[in-house]
């Protein structure tokens, strides 16, 4: 039985439905605490995540509290400065080919605390001590299943997948496959025991996208922001693999 926020249209596999945010008090109060740690960040984000993508990380995050998280794909650190601000005793692993290019970026955040490598994760060799309460963070545009079957290896619980989307690009994400009733998905979904996509903050709903917005309109603390830019909606999903 795969706990889901959504109805999952998969051959052969059962699901109940989780209303991840019905406690609304508890959700308004988790956006109040994300803007405040969103008004310290270290530059204005390109290339990655924004606001919506980063609260959900926050939600999910605070959800499964892990004791590390590897993140494969930083691109300028945006995200990696959000995991070290809101998680302070994590280990941190931070990989991405990025690091051995000479680009120019612009400004970046490195943390004095994490572990760098520009090894793929499928191959990097995790200690099974960082493993076992290791989250992972996948927003490195790769295909979905070789990650997924990489971290199940690894012996991995927690996988935060970012870009999950519907319309098509060049990597094959979970929502492709299900859009494509693809033959692999029961068997993928047996390796699942918890797959929840986290909503857009508002209207309108993107196409394909099988969950509501969390909000009506703008809230009132998000007003400041530049809607178009920050409320970028990148399918941010969190899957608790069978391990
Ligand atoms: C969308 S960016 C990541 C954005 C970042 N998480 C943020 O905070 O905004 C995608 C990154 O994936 C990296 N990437 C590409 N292939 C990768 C791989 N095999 N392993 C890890 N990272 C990879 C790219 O170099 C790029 O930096």
């Amino acid at each position: 039985m795969v706990k889901t926020n959504f109805s999952l249209d998969v051959p052969e596999i059962n699901w109940e439905m989780v209303d991840l945010f019905s406690d609304r008090a508890a959700l308004e109060k988790e956006l109040d605490d994300f803007v405040h740690l969103y008004e310290k960040r270290p530059f204005d984000n390109t290339g990655g995540i924004t606001f919506g993508s980063a609260f959900a990380y926050y939600s999910f995050l605070k959800r499964i509290a892990p004791g590390a998280v590897i993140e494969s794909g930083i691109w300028r650190g945006f995200s990696t400065w959000l995991i070290e601000s809101m998680l302070p005793s994590a280990s941190l692993i931070c990989l991405d080919p990025v690091l051995m290019m000479p680009l120019n970026l612009g400004q970046v955040y490195r943390s004095p605390r994490a572990h760098y490598n520009t090894h793929d994760f499928s191959c990097f060799g995790f200690p099974g001590e960082i493993a076992a309460q290791a989250c992972v963070v996948f927003d490195d545009h790769q295909n979905v299943s070789p990650r997924l079957e990489q971290a199940m290896n690894y012996g991995i619980q927690h996988v935060i997948l970012d870009d999950n989307q519907y319309e098509d690009t060049y990597h094959e994400s979970i929502t492709h496959l299900i859009k494509h009733n693809h033959p692999v998905l029961p068997y993928l979904f047996n390796a699942i025991d918890e797959y929840y996509l986290f909503p857009p903050l508002i209207p309108p709903t993107p196409e394909g996208c099988p969950v509501e917005p969390l909000w009506k309109e703008i809230p009132p603390v998000l007003q400041h922001l530049n809607h178009e830019q920050e409320f970028a909606y990148t399918w941010v999903t969190y899957i608790r693999l069978k391990v």
